[in-house]
């Protein structure tokens, strides 16, 4: 039990301001407040309510629709539609929960708009599309796939019907490649476009040269939405073509504020304390939300928290603790929603998924440590890692809001106020700190003429952009003539999978290793979240039930044993449970393998199995993967093979114990310093092989 829960909130945070105001600098387009009946535009009175569209009985019918009509949009309705109706491009802003993504696009199918084509709706994550689609086709009472569908990576729901179409943003852009004038779209609404995803700023530039040029052919108008809870909206507007803002004031009520009084060097611990001492002292109704930033923290957290909450005095409330990341199973994603048995108090550990993206009511207690795991980017070292890092202010007012959906709330700040005033005020575009060789090869295979100039919102810098050019240069994609890029017919290849480049490259490559089955089960492993599961409070017997498939080649070989034994037993879910293996994840492994393997068919690949020879297979992983390698040092440390950055072996790793002298990698993660996760044991010389002239050149550079 942590020694600090007794003392009184003041002691220990101080207050700080309430939500900032929405006053911003003079807009490039025109503002519009629509009516709502919760927010200012509609003077806080209810008005009207028009009658919803196909009404019908059946009281869980009822209440859907109740709940619609209940919606802050609900009043803007006739409003929005007429905004809508005549503007090629506009910004829609409104709080989270307000109803912008669940109704928007049903509003315009039921106005008529749009239905020419098919309305899009694109959303970063693969769960928030699923679970969308699922819902508004409830709401339409239609089965999902037919009026309404969604389309991820690797599942696909949609059919000729669907005319309400949810994708992630990666798909859009996918799509993009065969026809970049989406002439299936009549409209295409971006949505959390604050998210600022690589995807979604290639499609805010891809879907903006549709439009211009399905204008100037005399085709069918492309309508652009933007929509999001919160974003810098002058610098959308401008580059929408000055488009409007439309505002839907949504139901925010006070929240009080409260920072640290010292900076804390141990946010877990803080938050640890602070959830204990609201729990003392709050009432059982009241939730809390916390938020940290990844799976293994989240999971660590809920079980000291169950494992405090057990031996608590009486009196206090009994807690239900809850964990939420994107890589949780569906259903458990789900628990969240429902609310908590008489005398429990909801704790919600969640990552950034909880700041826009997905609703939960209930909760009156926000707990922010301030902190979030996200991508940086080093084009002179080449590393793009996993970061543990502070959030922007925009993060954190976002965070903040959570506390306030139903009534006043507080948000303990974990910093202090001095500490909140030196945040970026923006979050950086994932754009502008990420490996851009994925990008580049598909604005490549979208014949876009200039990649070099392509108009994105938000520029990454040239040597981003020059250092994805190098790599696609060193997997055989590109051709260059002067400044005429061109991808290579292995290029071309290259972006009939969606999958990044390195990895496309490896199934390419398996054929001369003659071990493609394996290349495209390792590949599909790394595609979808991790297929083993790790309770904290049985690790022992997980460490047990894992020897049999460890394999000292590394983990890649690790997982290959794993797929392989789940396959020869028929996908057998009780041998999953007994091996502490997801088997949701296993099935998805199993049917991404199956649309990876088609691709290869369709290319006339040789498809071949290498079997017992698994160095065929580590061979082919370093031929194709020969950028992402690290080398034992002398001292016992490891650097990376080209530019010599320390790099550490990540605990998880079967290979933690051991030390390999040459090994490539598959991810980094940035913590306390920099960890290589998913390693395979390879020979140097295999990479020396594999592109002399590049290691030729970094060694000429390191020794001068
Ligand atoms: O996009 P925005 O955050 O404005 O709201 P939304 O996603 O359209 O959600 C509006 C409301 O619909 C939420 O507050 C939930 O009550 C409900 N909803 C739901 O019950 N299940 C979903 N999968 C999505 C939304
Ligand atoms: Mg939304």
């Amino acid at each position: 039990m942590p020694e600090q829960t007794g003392f009184p909130a003041a002691k220990r945070f101080r207050p700080g301001c309430g939500l900032p105001s929405r006053s911003g600098s003079c807009p490039p387009g025109r503002r519009v407040m629509l009516l709502t009946a919760g927010g200012s535009g509609g003077g806080g009175r209810r008005q009207q309510q028009p009658p919803l569209p196909h009404s019908s009985a059946g009281p869980y019918r009822e209440a859907v629709e109740l709940q619609r009509r209940s919606l802050p949009i609900f009043q803007a309705r006739g409003q929005l539609l007429a905004q809508l109706r005549n503007l090629d491009s506009a910004i829609l802003i409104g709080e989270t929960g307000s109803g912008k993504t669940t109704q928007t696009p049903q509003y315009l199918y039921e106005g008529g708009i749009g239905r020419q084509g098919v309305i899009a709706v694109t959303q970063p994550r693969r769960v928030a599309a699923i679970s969308l689609a699922t819902r508004v086709s409830d709401e339409k009472k239609t089965e999902l796939g037919k009026l309404v569908g969604y389309t991820v990576r690797f599942d696909d729901t949609t059919s000729e019907d669907t005319r309400i179409k949810f994708l992630t943003d990666g798909m859009l852009l996918r799509e993009a490649i065969s026809d970049s004038l989406l002439r299936r779209y009549s409209c295409v609404i971006l949505d959390e476009a604050h998210e600022r995803t690589v995807h979604t700023d290639v499609l805010f530039g891809v879907v903006k040269a549709a439009q211009r040029r399905r204008k100037e052919l005399g085709k069918l108008p492309l309508k652009v939405i933007v929509m999001s809870a919160t974003m810098d909206v002058d610098l959308f507007s401008q580059y929408f073509h000055r488009a409007p803002v439309l505002y839907l004031e949504g139901r925010q009520h006070p929240i009080q504020v409260f920072y640290t009084k010292q900076p804390q060097n141990d946010y877990l611990h803080a938050a640890l304390v602070t959830v204990f001492q609201i729990h003392q002292e709050a009432p059982a109704s009241q939730d809390i939300l916390v938020f940290l930033t990844g799976q293994e923290e989240i999971e660590a957290m809920s079980k000291t928290c169950r494992d405090i909450a057990k031996h608590l005095p009486d009196g206090c409330p009994a807690m239900l603790v809850l964990p939420l990341y994107a890589s949780l199973p569906y259903t458990q994603q789900l628990r969240v929603f429902q609310g908590a048995p008489k005398g429990y108090r909801k704790v919600i550990i969640a990552t950034n998924i909880a700041e826009t993206s997905i609703t939960i009511a209930g909760i009156k207690y926000v707990v922010d440590p301030g902190m979030v795991k996200a991508k940086k980017y080093n084009p002179d070292s080449g590393l793009e890692v996993l970061a543990v890092q502070r959030v922007s202010k925009t993060q954190a007012w976002q965070r903040t809001g959570r506390a306030g959906r139903e009534d006043s709330g507080i948000c303990y700040r974990l910093y202090t106020e001095e500490e909140f005033e030196r945040f970026e005020k923006m979050t950086v575009p994932e754009i502008q700190r990420c490996n851009l060789a994925s990008v580049m090869l598909q604005l490549l295979a979208m014949k876009v003429p200039n990649v070099l100039n392509f108009d994105f919102m938000s520029k990454p810098s040239p040597d981003h952009i020059q250092a994805a050019i190098a790599q696609l240069g060193l997997l055989g994609a590109l051709d260059q003539e002067g400044d005429q890029l061109t991808l290579t017919p292995i290029g071309r290849k290259m972006a009939a999978f969606p999958l990044e480049p390195k990895f496309a490259k490896a199934i390419l490559l398996s054929p001369k290793f003659h071990c493609t089955e394996e290349i495209l089960t390792i590949v599909s492993l790394l595609s979808v979240d991790s297929v083993l599961h790790n309770p904290p409070s049985r690790r022992d017997e997980v460490q047990a039930a894992r020897k049999k498939f460890i394999s000292s080649e590394g983990d890649h070989m690790t997982l290959l044993n794993i797929y392989r034994t789940f396959r020869n037993l028929g996908g057998n879910k009780d041998w999953c449970k007994e091996n502490f293996v997801n088997s949701k994840n296993m099935m998805l492994v199993a049917e991404v393998r199956a649309q990876l393997r088609d691709i290869c068919l369709k290319m006339s690949m040789p498809v071949a199995s290498s079997r017992a020879d698994t160095e065929s297979v580590r061979r082919c992983l370093a031929h194709s993967l020969f950028m992402s390698t690290a080398e034992l040092q002398p001292d016992g440390s490891y650097a990376t093979t080209d530019t010599h950055q320390p790099v550490a072996i990540h605990p998880s790793s079967v290979l933690f114990h051991c030390k390999p002298a040459c090994v490539v990698y598959t991810a980094l993660l940035h913590t306390n310093k920099c960890y290589m996760r998913d390693l395979c044991v390879v020979d140097a010389e295999w990479l020396y092989e594999a592109a002399p002239e590049y290691f030729r050149r970094k060694l000429r550079a390191a020794r001068s």
